[in-house]
């Protein structure tokens, strides 16, 4: 496989902040875990009973808006005023996990996703950012649900890239999407596999995805 110069740098990255958090208790690999968040949610009943080896997530393009070098940040929706760029608010959790099922701890996730206006940032990092996963496989983004451009249906990227020596799995880009969103049906990406579990939250939604990675 030929890897891009934009997929090798993210991975250069990766590796290294895998490897650092991997010399960290288990417990501290990932960030505090936001409080009103579900500290303890009932694993997705794909990950409850799941019986290795589990079915990998569905690979999809990374499209043309990837850009490296992201912060690490969980709060995509922050100005940097102290207040919250346009939106709906959108809680993203999930977890990883290997084909063997176990947990995958120290993992990069990486999100990007176009603006309530369904605009890129492709000068700076707006809605932008990476996790580290947890010690149970967790990761948390705070953002806002994503406008719609042409061609496509509501959609959030992502790149999970297991820490270094993390069971040998390769990392994952794909994408996420909503449901009931009338181009869903058109969108020759759209696949009803990586569809989010949506859930009211206030105004917000908080939305669920587990991954299975491998
Ligand atoms: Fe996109």
């Amino acid at each position: 496989m030929t890897l891009s110069p934009s997929r090798r740098a993210l991975l250069a990255g990766a590796a290294g902040l895998a490897g650092s958090a991997l010399l960290r208790p288990a417990v501290a690999v990932g960030p505090t875990w936001p409080a009103g968040w579900p500290a303890d949610w009932p694993a997705d009943p794909g990950t409850a009973a799941c019986r290795a080896p589990a079915a990998a997530t569905p690979p999809e393009t990374e499209g043309p808006y990837f850009k490296p070098g992201t912060p690490l940040k969980q709060d995509l929706r922050a100005d940097g005023r102290g207040g919250s760029l346009p939106g709906r608010p959108l809680d993203l959790v999930g977890r990883l996990q290997g084909r063997d099922c176990r947990p995958l701890a120290g993992a990069v996730v990486e999100l990007w996703h176009a603006d309530d206006g369904g605009r890129y940032d492709n000068s700076g990092f707006t809605f932008r950012g990476h996790q580290l996963t947890d010690g149970q496989g967790r990761f948390g983004f705070r953002t806002v649900v994503p406008g719609l451009y042409p061609g496509r249906t509501r959609h959030l990227h992502l790149i999970l890239a297991p820490a270094r020596g993390g069971d040998g799995a390769a990392p994952l880009t794909t994408q996420l999407y909503f449901p009931d969103e009338p181009r869903n049906a058109r969108d020759g990406l759209y696949d009803p596999a990586l569809l989010l579990r949506l859930e009211r939250q206030g105004d917000g939604l908080l939305g669920r995805y587990d991954f299975v990675v491998g």
